[in-house]
């Protein structure tokens, strides 16, 4: 795609990779669609240590001088054991070659402290992609509370109305920290949420994975960490679908192409209550209930071969981009 920087939209991602949050940053870089203005890092799929430092390797290695800033090293409240078992203990383990080391160092400065720094110095102007839990834009706007008019909006992978993938009823991202989603989310903040409602369609499949094993011969690092990924996935071994989610690209897909998504608006909590529904969503689709959470966007469809397209043609330029570094 070829966007003048003019009319690029203005872009910072909050994110913890994570295999998915991979796939979403290479398809911000190479859809050509976005200035992104930062990256910022907050813990989640693993330590902060190592998803601020996955982060960085991503920006590099993908050729941009995007600075990259480390955030919360814990939830608000929550204190959980991180998911190994699907992004390994990096946080972006590798079936075969790693991304190479980077050239530069993390910037310096807090993830909190840098998203209010920018979104106030362009009021109106910065979307906020949050692919993670939502700790850093908590504490953002714990340390700006107007931070939320002056954002342009904010796009999220969390949540879902469908059910939880970390309990029956709860999303990874919310469920991290979801006194943190609350207060996102209870802040007026413009927002369209990405939960498992669509997300957990938005699969490749077999084709786009050979396609993408063949952009590069010899070393292939993205092929290498995508099929990490792709061999622990409970739904691909239960037979549900034939390829690997990745979730965190649906809000960027969306961003590039808002006829690949239905949304709808409609008032959503979430639950931060101990017990069974800690951390779920809940969406009230009654139309005669005028209150009772944030009106929000919500994404119930998506166009998934579309979707499957970007995504993949987007992991193929980063396979390149990378192996001509
Ligand atoms: C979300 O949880 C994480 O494991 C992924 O990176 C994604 O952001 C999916 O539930
Ligand atoms: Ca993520």
């Amino acid at each position: 795609m070829n966007t003048s920087p003019t009319t690029r939209r203005r872009l910072i991602i909050d994110c913890d990779p994570g295999h998915d949050d991979f796939a979403a940053i290479a398809l911000a870089v190479t859809s050509g669609a976005f200035e992104i203005e930062a990256i910022t890092a907050v813990c989640g799929n693993a330590p902060l240590d190592c998803t601020s430092a996955n982060a960085l390797a991503i920006a590099d290695a993908l050729g941009t001088s995007i600075p990259v800033y480390a955030g919360a090293v814990a939830p608000l409240l929550h204190r959980y054991e991180f998911p190994a078992a699907f992004h390994g203990v990096t946080g972006l383990d590798s079936a075969g070659a790693t991304l190479p080391p980077p050239r530069r160092a993390l910037a310096p400065g807090h993830a909190a402290e840098e998203i209010v720094r920018r979104v106030n110095a362009a009021p109106g102007e910065i979307t906020l992609v949050v692919l993670g839990p939502m700790t850093n834009l908590a504490l953002a706007i714990a340390l700006d509370p107007e931070l939320p008019g002056k954002a342009r909006e904010l796009v999220f992978m969390g949540g879902g109305i469908v059910g939880g993938n970390v309990t029956p009823r709860a999303e990874f991202n919310l469920w991290a920290d979801p006194e943190a989603a609350a207060m996102v989310l209870r802040s007026g903040i413009k927002a369209t949420m990405f939960g498992l409602d669509v997300t957990n369609d938005a699969w490749i499949d077999r084709d786009d994975l050979a396609r993408l094993r063949a952009a590069v011969p010899g070393a292939n690092p993205v092929a290498d960490i995508i099929q990490y990924y792709t061999e622990r996935s409970g739904d691909i071994a239960a037979g549900r679908v034939p390829g690997p989610a990745l979730h965190d690209t649906c809000p960027l897909a969306w961003l590039i192409d808002p006829t690949l998504f239905t949304i709808e608006q409609l008032p959503v909590t979430v639950d931060t209550v101990p017990g069974p529904h800690y951390g779920a969503t809940d969406a009230d689709r009654r139309s005669w209930v005028p209150e009772g959470g944030a009106r929000i966007g919500v994404a119930l469809g998506l166009d998934r071969p579309g979707v499957a397209r970007l995504v993949t043609d987007a992991l193929v330029d980063a396979a390149r981009r990378i192996a001509q570094r």
